[in-house]
């Protein structure tokens, strides 16, 4: 059985020097290939470094981060131009966050917009993080629908209306992670109802562990935790689960 995690943070400080051992702690559990999102300047040569390092297991991405959009915003992304010649899958993650801060709620609207036209110029999924921020994105997404966008809600949480919603705005699929496998989530009565054809898996490690881990560091090899769960509520098997999720990710990213 394989499985490809299509989020995860692994250049993260959270895994200081043991990077490569967790990369190799994946494979070992079947994660064969995994997505790097990016989040901005401080870490990006890092994750590079890293993709590099394990070149047709980790994929990265270039896009500055909502929770990263500052007065220095321009000046982050003419560093994102600037990275855009390398092979990548993804531009991402991009989005909007009202959750941390909403001091630069109309620069986050600017960098979206932006980048997501840079996602349809290069023919590029886009990873979208929206935190407290959907009803806005949704209404960006709409006077983007001339734009053909694809890509993924990362860490959905809306119901499935919205989802149908977001599906009449371009070619969306939902991420999906660790919060499925908590007690009283209300995304696993949404899952049930949402085509396992439009579902890709996540970890976003370091944050949001999957039972049983929940409270440790979260890592790209607790996957099948996710898969099992998801499996049960939508009454398939896991290998169900592994294979279609695993070709979602292969046709969205490339891979
Ligand atoms: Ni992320």
């Amino acid at each position: 059985m394989h499985f490809i995690d299509t989020h995860t943070h692994i250049y993260d400080e959270a895994f200081a020097g043991e990077e490569d051992l967790a990369v190799a702690r994946a494979v070992e559990a079947g994660i064969s290939k995994m997505i790097l999102p990016d989040i901005d300047s401080q870490t990006r040569e890092a994750m590079l470094a890293l993709a590099d390092r394990h070149e047709g297991t980790l994929f990265p991405c270039i896009g500055l981060h909502p929770t990263s959009v500052d007065a220095g915003w321009q000046n982050e992304m003419l560093q994102v131009e600037n990275h855009l010649g390398r092979k990548i899958y993804a531009i991402g993650e991009i989005g909007m966050d009202c959750y941390w801060s909403k001091e630069f709620l109309q620069e986050q609207e600017e960098v979206l917009r932006i980048q997501l036209e840079t996602a349809s110029r290069m023919n590029l999924p886009a990873i979208i993080h929206s935190r407290e921020s959907t009803e806005l994105i949704i209404k960006i997404l709409k006077d983007c629908a001339h734009l053909g966008l694809r890509g993924v809600f990362h860490a959905f949480s809306g119901s499935v209306e919205t989802f149908r919603e977001l599906s009449r705005t371009g070619d969306w699929y939902i991420g999906i992670g660790g919060v499925l496998t908590y007690k009283k989530a209300s995304i696993a009565e949404t899952v049930k109802q949402i085509p396992l054809e439009r579902i890709l898996l996540e970890t976003d490690s370091p944050y949001l562990t999957p039972v049983p881990f929940r409270g440790k560091r979260n890592e790209s090899s607790y996957i099948p935790h996710i898969a099992g769960r998801l499996a049960e509520l939508c009454g398939t098997s896991l290998e169900e689960v592994a294979h279609t999720t695993t070709e979602n990710a292969q046709k969205l990213f490339g891979i």
